[in-house]
């Protein structure tokens, strides 16, 4: 991950996901379901104004099959048309083209009472580094009948996957950045490892991850590593390099290892399937 977000980068960015927003009907917002709140940049409210919206909720297969669905319904109110996937898995795509058709439903009747028939609804995909923008589109153009060159009227260069009849996409994402200003929106982008674990070091987020599972899936570290999740998180870390043969030289335990072990395994699903934050 090679982002650094500074102003000048922002202006770039934001530049351009406007100009993009001239050639498209409807915004794919793309957030880490394990994160739903934190993988998401609000200001894609104003960089996306009058166009339809949609949301995916992505890397479901390592959130907590509950939390998604909470939030489902949550942003399911909000309007926003979530849907659930795993953006490696190509069946987890061929449910949305009826959702985009919904989320583009006015689009479509305007259209319509102007004469226009079958015109297809354009996209554009967009959300943070790491949510998963590139893993999506290649899916989607995988299993896409064809992939279309510049067409008249569309600013060169761009390229247009077209999925059907009735959905075209961007084949350029639109990066968003992430949202720092709170504290903990770093933390838990470390934690999923979505952004460099530069927020804090790897044993303390080791910590923050033992505190976490601790304290909202009780059990879970003892089934996956045999320790008791009754002691300090530091006490846990030390445990988890001992089970595991963490050792340095001398039999101390490497707890910088154990920490870069556990991070792993969290990041990975190897311990549980799990949602960091709540509607
Ligand atoms: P981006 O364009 O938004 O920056 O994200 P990108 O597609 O590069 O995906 C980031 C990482 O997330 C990739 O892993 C990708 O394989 C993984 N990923 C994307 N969608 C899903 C999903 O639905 N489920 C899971 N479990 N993982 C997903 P990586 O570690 O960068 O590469 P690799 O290890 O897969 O090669």
């Amino acid at each position: 991950m090679d982002y650094h977000w500074y102003p000048g980068h922002m202006t770039k960015t934001i530049r351009q996901m406007q100009e993009d927003m001239k050639l498209i009907d409807l915004v794919i917002e793309i957030a880490d379901a394990r994160l739903p709140r934190s993988s998401r940049n609000p200001d894609i409210e104003t960089l996306a104004a009058g166009k339809a919206r949609m949301i995916l909720l992505n890397k479901a297969d390592l959130a907590d099959p509950e939390g998604s669905e909470a939030w489902r319904r949550a942003l399911e109110e909000e309007g926003l048309h979530p849907v659930l996937i795993d953006a490696r898995k190509n069946g987890s795509l061929k449910s949305l083209t009826p959702m985009i058709l919904k989320a583009c439903q006015e689009k479509i009747e305007r259209d319509r009472r102007r004469g226009i028939q079958n015109r297809p609804v354009r996209a554009m995909v967009a959300g943070i580094p790491n949510v998963g923008k590139s893993t999506f589109i290649n899916s989607f153009a995988g299993s896409a009948a064809a992939k279309t060159g510049n067409k008249p009227g569309v600013t060169r260069g761009k390229q247009w996957i077209r999925m059907n009849k009735q959905v075209e996409l961007l084949d350029t994402p639109g990066l968003l950045w992430p949202k720092f200003e709170d504290q903990e929106v770093g933390k838990r982008l470390a934690m999923i490892g979505s952004i460099r674990d530069e927020v804090l070091n790897t044993e303390e987020l080791s910590l923050e991850v033992i505190a976490f599972l601790a304290g909202n899936y009780p059990g879970k570290l003892a089934e996956r590593y045999g320790v008791s999740e009754e002691e300090i998180p530091a006490d846990v870390l030390t445990a988890v390099g001992r089970r595991r043969g963490c050792l340095v030289r001398g039999g101390e335990i490497d707890t910088e290892k154990a920490a870069r072990l556990l991070l792993e395994e969290f990041r990975a699903g190897t311990i549980g399937r799990f949602t960091l934050e709540r509607p």
